[in-house]
């Protein structure tokens, strides 16, 4: 199996010192950052938007994975795609023509993600397979970190990992990820984990070889 990617999420980070904070999980070893936009309407929850990652785009060299929870997503993502994301993934529930947002994304020369929400079944990514390089597993219900790991997804990702064959396409599961739930996962055949909570709490910038503990047990 190839190695397993960790992508932090920055949702957890002290937005107060938010230059170090990155800095300090890619000098420790995180493989991508994870950006959470949120929009208050798909999700219940506002976040972050392009300027914000335009901003980490200067701080790190690390992939920029952008996650949009928001609706509709078609008129934002030339907006990511200028602000320097490198996968810029969106959510099955989130409009009703997921190729042509598919399409959109890739058309930006970016990578295209496709989240499935906890009630979204496997079967709904069938048809996008050609579109995609990244399939996101919600393991909790967008909009919050540091929630609880739903292990009803577990059988997702096994059957996700049998659809996509030999494809070269990355599962990445979002939420509740901690050193006890991310061997599951791995196991069913996920291979990026996102983890917010769990890298960043006990984390300081005083002292950022935490983030390395925190990223190497996981
Ligand atoms: C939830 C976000 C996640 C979240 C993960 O809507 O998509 O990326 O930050 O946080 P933890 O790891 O704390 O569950
Ligand atoms: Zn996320």
């Amino acid at each position: 199996q190839s190695a397993i990617k960790i992508a932090p999420s920055i949702l957890s980070a002290d937005f107060a010192d938010f230059g170090r904070e990155i800095q300090a999980i890619e000098a420790q070893g995180a493989d991508w950052v994870h950006v959470d936009v949120m929009d208050g309407h798909f999700v219940p929850n506002l976040t972050f938007g392009p300027q914000l990652c335009k901003a980490i785009r200067r701080h790190i060299k690390t992939v920029m994975d952008v996650h949009l929870m928001i609706s509709p997503v078609d008129t934002y993502i030339e907006a990511f795609a200028e602000a320097g994301a490198d996968i810029i993934t969106a959510h099955a529930e989130a409009g009703p023509h997921m190729h042509r947002t598919l399409q959109a994304i890739r058309a930006t020369g970016k990578k295209a993600g496709l989240a499935l929400n906890p009630g979204t079944p496997a079967e709904a990514a069938a048809p996008l397979l050609d579109l995609v390089d990244l399939i996101c597993v919600m393991t909790v219900n967008p909009g919050f970190g540091g929630q609880k790991f739903l292990h009803s997804q577990i059988d997702k990702v096994r059957s996700l990992r049998a659809m996509i064959g030999g494809r070269p396409i990355h599962i990445e599961i979002d939420g509740g990820i901690t050193p006890e739930t991310a061997p599951l996962v791995t196991a069913a055949g996920a291979d990026v984990l996102v983890a917010g909570s769990s890298v960043f709490s006990g984390g300081s910038v005083e002292r950022p070889e935490i983030y390395g503990r925190n990223i190497r047990a996981i």
